[in-house]
């Protein structure tokens, strides 16, 4: 029997759905299941008072999507609770922005169970398990306690930071600690598998030999770095076919002739819109030749709107928008053009292939697939710049990008004149550079390593019993 790939996430793509799913995640997971025989499983995105008690399933070619609504409580205990209010900020960076309950904190490991539990009439022996992201860390733990043998990978989408800022977080080995029960973890970036391996020992677990391994109360936890790429050459496609779209050109008669900077991000305040509002402001104020001749596309669809954090960055980006607009702007120019709506893949495209200059600042992401999506849509011949923050992930992959720290709003100005001065070789050079990284680990190859290593781990584990069987007759 061909083994099943069941991946878990809390968000998942239905192929139902009429609008594409934000954030990263779900662009990943989508393609790396393309071709794959499996399961989906997650939540709807449907809250309900009294949810139905068993998750809804649609087929669609090998894939099967098993989807579970959330009652008032779960959503707002587990999802904006303690997963976007505790988890989200503390693993960015933001223990400032964290706000820990109790109840939230139950209503996490209660919605884990669920899941576990529907998971259970699911699962069979020979099946392979990925769950994606900090919603599901104790998702492992409450598999094996119902006795599920299978491999369990974890997969984080996001930062994962030292540990003098994990142990901020009251009860932490309840939620952080319990990733130890996982065949295999992976993360982004090398940065971030380290902080995990710190954490780790810090909890009084050893490391390994080879240093890709950890062991904690005897279970043994496999690590490795796997950024998430794209799907390279579908969406350079995507992006030339694009340009010639309706769409595309209206958005680029509309521009009369100025140079376009963009940049997409949902609203979160991890995403530094803030200073790049202001990084913009003052590039204008440095350089008024400038004045008339550019404008910055910000699209930014909102999400989690019923936290206040959320809210009230909504309020503050729009704002000084509104100053800077009436600052700087004339009767025939808006400098900065904000748009609080989602666009499809190619509309996406579309902007980017025609954009002169990306912004993709973030004060800390994991990855950050749209720095790869620009890349992947520009023409080789004539490519636009980028402009990324140290702090994504993605910057690990793109050093060839206009690299900078949007903590200092001042390094906007001349990165910007830099990226709209630069020379068509140079432009040339630093494209082709990051291309070929892109090219190199696409979003295929994440998922191929991922699943390799952890097929890995069961091998290793046979060889782990074989030896501790040996030597209990020495
Ligand atoms: O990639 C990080 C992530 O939190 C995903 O887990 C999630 O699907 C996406 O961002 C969008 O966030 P949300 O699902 O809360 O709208």
């Amino acid at each position: 029997m061909v083994a099943r790939l069941v991946v878990v996430s809390n968000r998942v793509a239905l192929p139902t759905a009429r609008k594409q799913a934000a954030g990263g995640l779900s662009i990943a997971v989508k393609a790396a299941m393309k071709g794959r025989t499996g399961v989906w499983f997650g939540w709807s995105g449907k809250v309900s008072e009294n949810p139905p008690t068993q998750p809804q399933i649609i087929h669609r070619n090998k894939i099967t999507f098993v989807v579970l609504d959330l009652s008032t409580a779960d959503y707002q205990e587990y999802y904006s609770g303690y997963a976007n209010r505790v988890l989200w900020p503390t693993l960015h960076y933001r223990v400032d922005l964290a706000e820990f309950t109790r109840t939230d904190f139950n209503g996490y490991v209660r919605v884990n169970q669920i899941f576990a539990d529907n998971l259970s009439n699911i699962i069979q022996p020979e099946d392979i398990i990925w769950v994606h992201d900090y919603h599901l860390m104790p998702l492992a733990r409450e598999l094996r306690r119902r006795g599920h043998e299978n491999p369990i990978g974890f997969f984080l989408h996001i930062p994962y930071p030292p540990p003098d800022i994990l142990t901020t977080l009251p009860h932490h080995e309840e939620s952080l600690g319990t990733l130890s029960y996982y065949d295999l973890v992976g993360f982004q970036t090398d940065n971030d598998r380290d902080n995990f391996g710190r954490y780790i020992v810090m909890l009084g677990g050893t490391e390994g030999r080879d240093g890709t391994s950890f062991t904690l109360d005897r279970r043994t936890i496999r690590v490795g770095t796997f950024p998430v790429g794209i799907e390279t050459a579908i969406f350079a496609r995507l992006a030339r076919n694009a340009e010639r779209s309706a769409f595309t050109r209206s958005v680029e008669e509309s521009l009369g002739g100025k140079r376009l900077l963009v940049g997409a991000d949902r609203l979160d305040y991890t995403k530094g819109l803030p200073n790049r509002m202001e990084g913009f402001a003052q590039f204008l104020l440095a350089y008024p030749e400038w004045h008339g001749r550019a404008t910055l596309l910000q699209i930014t669809p909102t999400s989690r709107a019923d936290i206040q954090e959320y809210a009230d960055m909504n309020r503050a980006v729009s704002e000084l928008v509104g100053r800077i607009n009436g600052h700087h702007g004339e009767a025939d120019w808006t400098p900065i053009r904000y748009v609080n709506r989602t666009y499809s893949r190619t509309e996406l495209a579309g902007i980017y292939r025609v954009a002169d200059i990306a912004l993709v600042t973030p004060l800390r992401d994991g990855m950050n697939l749209v720095a790869k999506e620009y890349v992947a849509a520009q023409d080789p011949e004539d490519p636009g710049v980028l402009i990324l923050s140290q702090f994504a992930g993605a910057a690990a992959d793109l050093d060839a990008a206009l690299l900078i720290n949007p903590h200092e709003v001042e390094a906007f100005p001349g990165a910007i004149k830099h990226a709209l001065e630069m020379s068509l070789e140079e432009r040339r050079e630093r494209h082709g550079l990051m291309y070929k990284k892109i090219q190199e680990v696409d979003i295929h190859r994440w998922a191929r390593r991922f699943l390799a290593a952890l097929a890995q781990t069961q091998k290793a584990g046979l060889l782990e019993g074989i030896r501790s069987f040996l030597s209990a007759f020495a």
